[in-house]
């Protein structure tokens, strides 16, 4: 299954988490940078302290929960 393969994105947010994207052929980020999905489904970083913005890669999982966004 690939990206193709689905009509429109999926989004599902997932608690204290990313927001999982299925479907997407492309991300832009808040600069304006247009990254290519290349996977039938990405985690987007929503806590903002991911070292791979705009992608999630777990540090959401070590941040307290209500500390402050930078
Ligand atoms: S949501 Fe996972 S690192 Fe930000």
């Amino acid at each position: 299954m690939s990206a193709g393969d689905f009509d429109h994105p999926d989004v599902v947010l997932v608690p204290h988490g990313p927001m999982l994207l299925r479907g997407a052929e492309s991300v832009q980020d808040t600069d304006g940078t247009v990254h290519r999905v290349e996977r039938p489904v990405v985690a987007l970083c929503r806590c903002e302290k991911s070292s791979r913005m705009p992608w999630c890669d777990g540090t959401h999982k070590v941040i307290p929960r209500g500390a402050p966004r930078t």
